[in-house]
């Protein structure tokens, strides 16, 4: 049976990427049977729809989502990517943003970014806007249940791995209310799974040693604020932005997870034919994992090892291409 994939190109390199991901996987073997969806800004600039609700329910349907990237400079900041992205990470309630690094000393680690609370939850509002006497504030939305179901999942991850590891990452002594939140119920959770072992690390030292002492994590889970940005450092240290794969996974499959590259839609190189499609390749293996074709998962991966880091979107995909086939002979 074919698996029924929703694909949303959007905007600038995402539909070169995505495109190179389906074929790859398809030459590595993987049996899919793919819908466009023609969402994003250059969509929003043509008829005003971003994701309704309408649309949202059709991709219900999908087993999964592969997306490239949305935003446009033609569309204000946060229009597409609150519209349409978050929109399908709330609504579909994706609450794991899982990201896997493998830095060049050939370590590898995951991320768990919480994916539907904090900052991103859009708490909060402005007072007397545009006048000298103006207000933001921008609310931090953390429920016990979203903090547990998150660490929950990672001391199972951790538990799964040879080196059963789990790093928290947060900023207890300054967000003392949400940190402690995230803190205690880290330590509750914790009681359940002896045989991980547990780190804490105030976000800002995890930055240094993201950069300086990365071996040090396995498995590292944190909110979404603090993911978003950590995750852009563990792509700059294992290789580049065009090398970050992830997956926004409702675990429990009462929805279809979302897999889409790190990376945005670089309009600075859109249409030049310059996109690294490898983390979209990449991403497409982690989807491939999710629906259980875990052999086409790994060849795809093993195909992506020592290709060009930059270059020619075409030159990379042929890369790619050729160690698929050297695999299969
Ligand atoms: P970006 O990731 O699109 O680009 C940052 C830099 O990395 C640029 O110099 C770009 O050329 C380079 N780059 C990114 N991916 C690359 C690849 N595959 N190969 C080679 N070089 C690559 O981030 P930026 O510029 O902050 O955002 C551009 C637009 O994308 C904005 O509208 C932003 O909101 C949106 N965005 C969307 C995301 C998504 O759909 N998940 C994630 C991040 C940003
Ligand atoms: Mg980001």
């Amino acid at each position: 049976m074919p698996h029924k994939i929703a694909v949303i190109g959007g905007d600038g390199i995402g539909p070169e990427v995505t495109a190179v991901a389906l074929d790859v996987m398809r030459a590595a073997g993987a049996v899919l049977d793919t819908t466009d969806f023609r969402l994003g800004g250059f969509r929003y600039l043509e008829d005003g729809v971003i994701l309704p609700d309408e649309i949202l329910e059709e991709l219900r349907r999908y087993e999964a989502i592969l997306l490239g990237a949305v935003g446009t400079p033609e569309v204000p900041p946060g229009v597409i990517e609150r519209g349409l992205l978050l929109k399908a990470r709330f609504e579909l309630d994706l609450y794991v943003n899982l990201r896997p690094f493998v830095l060049p000393n050939g370590h590898e680690f995951v991320v768990i970014r919480e994916n539907t609370e904090g900052t991103y939850a859009g708490e909060g509002g402005f007072l007397r806007k545009g006048t000298a006497d103006e207000i933001a504030t921008q609310g931090s939305v953390n429920t016990r249940k979203g903090a547990e179901r998150c660490i929950r999942y990672g001391f199972e991850l951790a538990r799964s791995r040879t080196r059963k590891h789990l790093t928290l990452v947060h900023k207890t002594n300054v967000l003392t209310f949400s940190g402690d939140l995230w803190d205690r119920t880290f330590q509750e959770v914790s009681n359940e799974y002896p045989d991980v072992e547990t780190a804490y690390n105030h976000v800002d030292a995890a930055c240094i040693y993201f950069v300086e002492d990365p071996t040090r994590y396995e498995v590292v889970v944190t909110d979404n604020l603090f993911g978003d940005i950590l995750t852009d450092l563990g792509g700059a240290i294992s290789g580049g932005i065009g090398l970050a794969a992830s997956a926004n996974l409702n675990p429990e499959r009462m929805a279809p997870s979302l897999f889409e590259p790190v990376h945005g839609s670089a309009p600075d190189i859109a249409g030049k034919g310059l996109a690294n499609p490898t983390a979209a390749v990449l991403s497409g293996a982690m989807m491939l994992d999710f629906l259980g074709e875990s052999v086409i998962a790994e060849r795809v991966r093993m195909a992506c090892e020592g290709v060009p880091s930059s270059g020619r979107t075409e030159e990379i995909a042929s890369a790619i291409h050729n160690n698929l086939v050297q695999d299969q002979t």
